[in-house]
This record gives C-alpha cells, structure tokens and sequence, in this order.
C-alpha cells in the first residue's frame, strides 16, 4: 500500500514537472510575444516564480519517493536475488541529471531575472529568459528520454 500511494505522488510530481515545462515552452511563451519586455519580463517572472515552488516541492517527492522504492525493492530482491531493472538505473542517473539542470535554472538563471527584473534591466531580464528556456528545454528532452526508456526497456 505505501509502495502505491509513493508511486502515486512520483507520478503525480513528474506530470507536473513534465508538464508544466511543455505548458510554460509551447503555450505561454509564444502566446506572450505581442506584450512589451517589461510587461513580457515581469509575468514570465511571475510565472516562473510560482512554477519553480511547485517544481521545487516534486523534486523532493520524486527524489525521495524514488529512492525509498528502489531501497524497498533491494531489501527484498537481495533475498531472492532478483536484479534492479535496468531502466530504474537509467531513471535515477538521467533524474538526477534533471535535478542539477532544474538547480542551475532556479539558483543561477532565475537569480539573474530576478535582479534583472528588480533593476528594470529588460533586454537582461529577456537573455536570461532566453537561457532558461533552452536548459528548460533541455530538460523536458531528458524527462522525455527517461518516460521512453521506462516504456520501452
Ligand atoms: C533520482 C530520481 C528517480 C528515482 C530514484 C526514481 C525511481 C523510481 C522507482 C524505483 C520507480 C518504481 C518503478 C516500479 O515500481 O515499477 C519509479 C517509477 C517511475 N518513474 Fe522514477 N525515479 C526518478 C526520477 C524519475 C524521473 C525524472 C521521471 C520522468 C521524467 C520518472 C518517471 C517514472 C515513471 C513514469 C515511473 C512509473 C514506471 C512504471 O510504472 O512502469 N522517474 N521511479
């Protein structure tokens, strides 16, 4: 039972993860290209504020959730001497990497539109969007690898 409900709120953290990313790519970002930069700027900001402390709080479900499971699953395969799938392997290495991706864009990229913002610098605020959105975009690549590999393998 609390392998299931782990397992639910590791999937639940990754639909909004993987989700939010394609929302925020896809369907507000070009939506928002008839705005001025400081209108532009300022909600992406906002936005992005409000999205990385959701994102902040699914990679703590993801990170300890998927370790609790695959602890769960070593102390009970190394009585039998099953081995741990290796697409759980591939999982954790390529999350983990998504972690230090989604670290670098919330400490040292939103940082700089943070301050950008503050300072009513809009064409830095706009670079440092442009730099999020291609290390956003590379994560939702990985997100994407890892959902294929699991499927797959
Ligand atoms: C360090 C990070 C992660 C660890 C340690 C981890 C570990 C696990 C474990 C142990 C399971 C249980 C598998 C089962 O019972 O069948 C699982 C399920 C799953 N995880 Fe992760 N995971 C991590 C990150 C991710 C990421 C980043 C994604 C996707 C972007 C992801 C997607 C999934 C999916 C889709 C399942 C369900 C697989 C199925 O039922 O076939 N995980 N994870």
């Amino acid at each position: 039972m609390l392998y299931a409900i782990l397992k639910t709120l590791h999937l639940l953290s990754i639909i909004l993860w993987v989700g939010g990313m394609a929302f925020v790519l896809f369907f507000l970002r070009p939506a928002l290209g008839s705005l001025q930069p400081p209108q532009r700027v300022t909600l992406m900001h906002d936005v992005l504020r409000r999205f990385f402390g959701a994102v902040s709080a699914a990679v703590v479900i993801v990170l300890a959730s998927g370790l609790w499971m695959m602890a769960d699953f070593a102390s009970g395969a190394s009585a039998s001497g099953v081995r741990m799938p290796m697409s759980w392997m591939v999982m954790a290495t390529l999350g983990l990497l998504m972690m230090a991706v989604y670290g670098h864009v919330r400490f040292v990229l939103y940082k700089r539109l943070q301050r950008a913002v503050a300072s009513s610098e809009w064409s830095a605020g706009g670079a440092a969007l442009g730099s999020i959105r291609v290390w956003v975009l590379a994560n939702l690549f990985i997100g994407l690898v890892i959902i294929g590999v699991l499927m797959l393998l």
